[in-house]
């Protein structure tokens, strides 16, 4: 959460950082703003709560010439929403943007002696006093005292105001990625914007600091020793971060999916079989454990729970998914002969990354599957395996799901075959099906506007349930949490046999269901709890697999024909299908689809 910024060099420092932070918005969007060392050498602060839109005036405004500055965009946690708040804060000769979460915030305050002295009540002015305090000219000595007296995570971007020209970097947890673009030096909070700019970055390790000039960037560790940078290079096309047209980045991320998920797959299938090698996943990883477990949080542990559904049905392997700010306190079992798989489109959630902390101290291996290249929770773990969905700036996550859907869909079908569930000619079909899954998904995004036709039907609704069994309900566990995100309608997704535990009490006429039937196993159950919603006089919305066919005699409100594939792979053109009546309520209502109140992209914090 928070977007940061920084940029040092040749050109004027206010335009490229307001055009950052326009794509940084998805990491927070309450407030903005930014410092600029002026051509006189002082620092300038401009910063005001609201979108970077409203930044963007007030520079217009008044705004601050000058080659190097800081800026950031805000998702708050400590202290409201209000200009005061709004970062940078400046103490002293100390300006800084930063996120994460100071915890020992109220100590600082009291052992240095500031509570008259600060202007907002963040805990980030905190750490620019403590940085002040400890400044005495020597920056890289400042830093090293002032991160030991710190708890909790951060990513602080610094300027000092009698050093002119230059941004001083350090982090914790919370993620900086640094480049050289622009006729200078840039840092960011992720590669998703810097890739705008540049192909090369590096992430800064955790504990160092670097240095921006405009004529190159330098890193120390704690020591005061010089470090090489790891430079990595962006693992997409920049010209897929725009909008392409669409009026928001949501229906382009949805609309990709059949070419992202091409991406994704085609390179896995080696001798028409699944194949993970070119990851480095050794067989044995996938032979050897006895037991899965998956951490993610909210999309991503729905990706985890179609993988459980699959795993456990084909591989016949016991799995968990596990909500990973739950992983650490629940006392899940996790040893050495655990695989943990942690999913995760930003790879920075910091609930995930920590549980695969915890797992890896457990003795657990620990497998990751990620969308950005570098990121933290690759690097904590034992294995990765990326995604390839290129940039997601929507906040509702679509084609970053489906992609993590993809990858499950290959550790099943490669673990199969190294158990020997599968035999080659089982594993060679499996694979045959996932190959066709962006031909069968386009098939949906084409008819599109059948499913925005539909999604006029549930505009007004206060309450929306949506039923399914098994994987049905999977798919519908994250088809509710898409548009309750986006259309703010409230949604339940429902186990359809558990509803008449409890909740069908609260099914009137007022309440539209949707219902997902794609499970030949099951449908004829399903129909069975439809049936029940409907007596209760509920419109019933519903998404089928096209040839399974209707009864004669029953009355849906809606009716989409979903594209036919085998069974297991039915999450995928209905997950699209689901994605698109979020959408498609959300952009009828006027919303703004791709930040949804209260919501950040990238959760950095507990
Ligand atoms: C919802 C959504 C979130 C994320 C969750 C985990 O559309 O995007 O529920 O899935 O915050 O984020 P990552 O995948 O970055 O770990």
């Amino acid at each position: 959460m928070c977007g940061i910024i920084g940029y040092t060099g040749v050109k004027g420092a206010q335009e490229i950082m307001l055009d950052a932070l326009e794509i940084l918005e998805y990491r927070g969007y309450d407030s903005a703003g930014i410092a600029v060392c002026g051509e006189d050498s002082c620092v300038r602060i401009r910063k005001c709560a609201g979108r970077v839109k409203d930044l963007r005036l007030l520079c217009e405004k008044d705004g601050i010439l000058g080659t190097c500055g800081i800026g950031h965009t805000r998702w708050a946690t400590h202290g409201g929403v209000s200009d005061a708040n709004a970062h940078p804060h400046r103490f002293g000769k100390v300006t800084v943007t930063h996120n994460g979460i100071v915890e020992n915030y109220r100590d600082l305050v009291q052992r240095y002696r500031l509570e008259e002295r600060l202007q907002s009540q963040t805990d980030s002015e905190v750490a620019a006093a403590v940085l002040d305090h400890f400044y005495s000219g020597d920056p890289l000595a400042a830093i090293r005292k002032t991160v030991l007296k710190l708890k909790g995570t951060f990513a602080l971007s610094i300027m000092f105001e009698d050093i002119p020209g230059t941004i001083f970097a350090v982090r914790n947890v919370s993620p900086i990625v640094i480049a050289r673009a622009q006729g200078g030096s840039m840092l960011a909070s992720d590669v998703t914007v810097l890739g705008q700019y540049s192909k090369e970055y590096f992430v800064l390790p955790e504990f160092y600091v670097a240095v921006l000039k405009a004529g190159g960037v330098e890193l120390y560790d704690m020591a005061g020793e010089t470090a090489e940078p790891e430079w990595l290079t962006v693992n997409w096309d920049v010209d897929r971060s725009g909008k392409g047209g669409y009026p928001f980045y949501m229906e382009k991320e949805i609309m990709e999916q059949p070419q992202v998920i091409r991406e994704t797959v085609l390179p896995r299938i080696q001798g028409g079989i699944p194949d993970l090698s070119g990851d480095g996943i050794p067989d044995s990883l996938l032979a050897d454990c006895t037991r899965i477990c998956v951490v993610a949080c909210g999309t991503a542990m729905h990706a985890g729970l179609v993988g459980k559904a699959l795993m456990q049905s084909l591989v016949r392997i016991h799995m968990d998914v596990e909500l990973a700010s739950e992983f650490m306190y629940t006392d899940v079992i996790v040893d050495e002969e655990t695989l943990v798989i942690a999913i995760s489109q930003s790879g920075e959630t910091i609930d995930t990354l920590e549980a695969v902390k915890h797992a890896k101290k457990n003795g657990a291996k620990t497998l990751a599957i990620v969308n950005v290249r570098g990121a933290s929770v690759a690097r904590a773990s034992d294995y990765v395996i990326y995604t390839n969905a290129g940039p997601e700036i929507a906040v509702a996550s679509t084609k970053a799901y489906t992609t993590q859907l993809a990858v499950l869909y290959l550790l099943t079908g490669r673990m199969a075959y190294v158990r020997g569930s599968f035999g080659e000619e089982e594993a060679k079909a499996f694979a045959g099906e996932l190959m066709r899954v962006p031909e069968v998904m386009q098939k949906v995004l084409d008819r599109r506007e059948e499913i925005h036709y539909i999604a006029r039907s549930i505009l007004n609704a206060q309450d929306v349930f949506m039923m399914g069994r098994g994987l049905d309900h999977a798919i519908l566990l994250e088809g509710s949490l898409k548009l309750k995100e986006i259309s703010y309608i409230h949604s339940e997704a429902y186990a359809s046999g558990e509803l008449k535990h409890g909740t069908i009490a609260l099914i009137t006429e007022d309440t539209p269901v949707v219902a997902v039937v794609t499970q030949d196993k099951v449908k004829s159950k399903e129909f069975s709890n439809i049936k029940e919603v409907q007596s209760r006089g509920a419109g019933v919305i519903l998404f089928i697999k096209e040839t399974f066919g209707l009864e004669k005699d029953a009355v849906w409100d809606s009716v989409f024909m979903l594209p036919a594939m085998e069974d297991g792979f039915m999450v995928m053109p209905a997950s699209a299908a689901l994605q698109l009546l979020a959408y498609y309520v959300s952009l009828d209502k006027g919303l703004d689809v791709d930040k949804p109140r209260n919501l950040a992209k990238v959760v950095t914090v507990e």
